[in-house]
C-alpha cells in the first residue's frame, strides 16, 4: 500500500516483556530517530538508577502500559516511525497472559510479524503459539528475531539451535517467508545497525528486513466489498451509504447489487470530503450514491453484480478462545462480521488443535486461549468468503450477550460440505456427450468407459476449464503457468495448454487467418474438453479473438465447470512488453494479420472474471482464482498450499 509517497508496512510484534520486545521496539524507534532527545535523556536518567549501564530502552514502552493495563477491550497501541525507504506502523500488544486475544486483535492486519525468542531459552511452547497463530491469520512474512545474543556471548551455536527447532516446527504451518535474526536489542546489534559481533551471521539487519518485505501482492483488490456503515440522507434529494471498502475497487457506472435485498443498481458516484472520485478502493471510506431508489439499510453489503460472496446460515471455522468462561454449544452468542449483528449457535465443535504438535485433538468445550474448528449456525444468513481470500469479509467475532465480552475470534474456512453436495448435484446434469455439429458421418457416440463424475471422486475435486482470452503479450500464459503450478503443487490433476503449444503439433498446419484461428480454437476446445472429461483442471491460454469462437468452446462445456477470464491489458502496455518481439514486426508489416494491429480482438462481453495486469500483480489475480476455484467448490480450501 502507498502512505503519500513511500510504501508502508504494517507489523506486529510478539514475545513477552522478559524476551526484550519493548526494548526491540525502543532500539527501532530510537536508532530510526523516532524519539526525542529528553525522552532519551529521561531513559538514560532512569536506567542509571536503576544501576544500568546503558539506557534501557524498554522504558520508553513501559511508560504506555499503566494506561494500556486499565481493562480497554482491544489492548492495542499503535506506534509508528519512518526510515528514508518507508513508513511504518507497529501494532504492539501487550505480552501478558491473554496473548491469543490480543494477538489476534493486534495482529490480524499485519503484513509481517517479529517474533521475539530469547536466545538463552530457546523455542518455547509460547512461541510456537505466536507462530501458529500468525499462520492462521495468514501474515504473510514472518521474522524471527533471536534476542539477548549478548548473553550468550554472541555464540552461533545457541542462534543456530533455535532456528532449527523453530523451522522444523513452522514447516508444519501455512508461512512460506520466514526469516531468522540473531540481534541484541539491548546493545543494538543486528537492529538497524549491523553487528561486529557476530561474524558468522551475513545476513540482513532487522529493519533492513522490514524495510524490504514486499506487500502489494498480499492485498485482496479485486472483490468489491462495501459493508453499509449508515444511511446519509441530509435532504431530499440525496442518498448515500456510507462505509469502507474492505476490498477490492470500484468506479462508477458499474452494476452493483445489495445484499441481503438482491436489489440491483449502478454507482451514480463516489463522494468524499473532498470532493468525488473517480476511482475507490481498500482501504478508502466514502460515500456511494445509486443511480435509482432502492432500499439499503446499515448491516447490507454492496457488491459488484459479477462478483458475489457466499451466503450462508452455516459456517466452518477456525475460532481462537478468548473468554474465561468456557466455550457452549447450547449457549446463544452474536456475531459480528463487518457491519452485521446476527444470533449464532456454535453447533459442533470438530476439532481441538494442540499447539504444540499441531494434532488434532476431539474436544468438549474450548477453554481460555484455545483453538480449533466448529460448525457455527446463525439465525439469518450473512455474506462471506473464506478468510484465506478475503480477511475482511472472512472474519468475525463472538460476543457474549450477557457480559458483552468477545469472547472468540474467528477465521471462515469454504463452505460446509451441505452446499457443496448441492453444487455437485447440478453439475452432474452438466454437458456430457459429443457435439452433434462436429462429428464425422456414420459414427455413433458412446459414452466414456469411466464417467468423468467416478474419476472426479478419486480425484478429490472437480474437473473445470479456465479459458484466458486476450491480447498477445497481456499475461495470459503467464497467470496460466503460476496458475497450475500452485495447483499441481496442491495435489491437483491440471494440463496447461497454450496457444504458442499447441501451434507446435496439433495445430501446426493453421496460420491467423479467421478460418484459421476458428480452427484453432476448436481443436483446442476439443482437447480441453478431453482433459475435462478426464476430471482435470484445465488452464487454456489462447488469444481467441472472436466471440463466436469462444462461444463454441464455452457450448462444449457444463455452466458450473467453465470460466471465461478476460485478461485485460491495453495494446499500448502489450505492444510495450512485446515478449518475442512480434509486435515490433506487425507494426514494421513484416507479419500479417496479427492481433490488435492487423486483426481484430474482440472483448468478451460477459466474461466470468476479468483481470488487469496493468492493475494487478500475478501472484494476486492467480490468488483470487484459487479462491474462485474454492468458491464455486471446485477444489477444497483445506488442500491447497
Ligand atoms: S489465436 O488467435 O488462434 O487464439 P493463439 O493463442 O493460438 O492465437 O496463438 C497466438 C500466438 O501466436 C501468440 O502468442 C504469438 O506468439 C503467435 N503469433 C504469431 N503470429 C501471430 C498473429 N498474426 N497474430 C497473433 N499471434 C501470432
Amino acid at each position: 500500500m502507498q502512505y503519500g509517497e513511500k510504501s508502508l508496512l504494517r507489523f506486529t510484534t510478539t514475545g513477552s516483556v522478559d524476551d526484550g520486545k519493548s526494548t526491540l521496539i525502543g532500539r527501532l524507534l530510537y536508532e530510526t530517530k523516532s524519539i526525542y532527545e529528553d525522552q532519551y535523556a529521561a531513559i538514560e536518567k532512569i536506567s542509571q538508577r536503576k544501576g544500568f549501564k546503558e539506557a534501557d530502552l524498554a522504558y520508553l514502552l513501559d511508560g504506555l502500559a499503566a494506561e494500556r493495563e486499565q481493562g480497554i477491550t482491544i489492548d492495542v497501541a499503535h506506534r509508528y516511525f519512518e526510515t528514508p525507504k518507508r513508513k511504518f506502523i507497529i501494532m504492539d500488544t501487550p505480552g501478558h497472559l491473554q496473548y491469543t486475544r490480543n494477538m489476534v486483535t493486534g495482529a490480524s492486519h499485519a503484513d509481517c510479524a517479529v517474533i521475539i525468542i530469547d536466545a538463552r531459552n530457546g523455542v518455547l511452547t509460547q512461541s510456537k503459539r505466536h507462530g501458529f497463530i500468525l499462520s492462521l491469520l495468514q501474515i504473510p512474512h514472518l521474522i524471527v528475531a533471536v534476542n539477548k545474543m549478548d548473553l550468550v556471548d554472541y555464540q552461533e551455536d545457541s542462534y543456530a539451535a533455535i532456528v532449527e527447532a523453530y523451522q522444523d516446527y513452522s514447516q508444519k504451518l501455512d508461512i512460506h517467508d520466514v526469516t531468522f535474526i540473531p540481534v541484541s536489542a539491548l546493545k543494538g546489534d543486528n537492529v538497524v545497525e549491523k553487528s561486529g559481533k557476530m561474524p558468522w551471521y551475513d545476513g540482513p539487519t532487522l529493519l533492513y528486513c522490514l524495510e524490504n518485505i514486499h506487500v502489494a501482492a498480499d492485498r485482496n483488490l479485486v472483490d468489491f466489498r462495501f459493508p453499509v456503515q449508515y444511511v446519509i440522507r441530509p435532504h431530499q434529494d440525496f442518498r448515500g451509504f456510507a462505509g469502507k471498502i474492505v476490498s477490492g475497487t470500484i468506479v462508477p457506472g458499474e452494476k452493483i447489487v445489495v445484499l441481503p435485498s438482491g436489489n440491483r443498481a449502478v454507482i451514480k458516484s463516489i463522494t468524499t470530503y473532498d470532493g468525488d472520485l473517480p476511482e475507490a478502493f481498500v482501504p478508502q471510506s466514502v460515500v456511494l450514491t445509486l443511480d435509482r431508489e432502492i432500499d439499503v439499510s446499515r448491516g447490507d453489503m454492496i457488491v459488484r453484480e459479477k462478483n458475489l460472496p457466499q451466503a450462508g446460515n452455516s459456517l466452518e471455522a477456525i475460532i481462537c478462545w478468548m473468554d474465561e468462561t468456557a466455550l457452549s454449544t447450547t449457549k446463544s452468542y452474536i456475531l459480528k462480521q463487518t457491519t452485521r449483528h446476527v444470533r449464532a449457535l456454535i453447533k459442533k465443535i470438530v476439532y481441538k488443535i494442540e499447539i504444540d504438535t499441531l494434532h488434532r485433538m476431539p474436544a468438549d468445550t474450548f477453554l481460555l486461549n484455545e483453538i480449533g474448528r466448529v460448525e457455527i449456525s446463525v439465525a439469518t444468513p450473512i455474506f462471506y468468503d473464506p478468510y484465506r481470500i478475503n480477511h475482511a469479509t472472512g472474519s468475525f467475532i463472538l460476543i457474549d450477550p450477557l457480559t458483552n465480552n468477545t469472547v472468540a475470534a474467528g477465521m471462515i474456512r469454504n463452505a460446509p460440505r451441505n452446499i457443496r453436495c448441492e453444487i455437485s448435484a447440478v453439475r452432474a446434469e452438466g454437458a456430457g456427450t459429443g457435439n452433434a455439429a462436429s462429428k464425422s458421418p456414420d459414427t455413433v457416440w458412446s459414452d466414456w468407459n469411466i464417467p468423468r463424475e467416478t474419476r472426479e471422486r478419486q480425484n478429490g475435486h472437480h474437473a473445470a476449464v479456465f479459458w484466458f482470452t486476450g491480447y498477445s503479450g497481456a499475461g495470459k500464459t503467464t497467470i496460466g503457468k503460476l496458475l497450475e503450478r500452485r495447483l499441481f503443487d496442491a495435489g491437483y490433476r491440471t494440463m496447461l495448454l497454450d496457444g504458442d503449444q499447441l501451434r507446435h503439433g496439433l495445430c501446426g498446419d493453421l496460420g491467423f487467418s479467421v478460418r484459421d484461428r476458428q480452427e484453432n480454437i476448436r481443436r483446442a476446445g476439443e482437447v480441453a474438453k478431453l482433459f475435462f472429461e478426464a476430471g482435470h483442471i484445465v488452464i487454456c491460454t489462447f488469444i481467441s479473438p472472436f466471440a463466436r469462437d469462444r462461444q463454441f468452446v464455452r457450448s462444449l462445456f457444463p455452466k458450473t465447470g467453465f470460466f471465461e477470464i478476460y485478461v485485460n491489458c491495453s495494446l499500448e502496455t502489450c505492444i510495450k512488453r512485446d515478449p518475442h518481439g512480434l509486435y515490433k514486426k506487425a507494426l514494421a508489416g513484416e507479419i500479417s494479420e496479427f492481433t490488435g494491429v492487423s486483426s481484430p480482438y474482440e472483448e468478451p462481453p460477459d466474461p466470468e472474471v476479468v483481470v488487469e495486469t496493468e492493475i494487478q500483480s500475478v501472484a494476486n489475480i492467480v490468488d483470487m482464482l484459487l479462491g474462485r476455484l474454492i468458491r464455486e467448490n471446485i477444489i477444497r480450501e483445506d488442500a491447497l498450499v
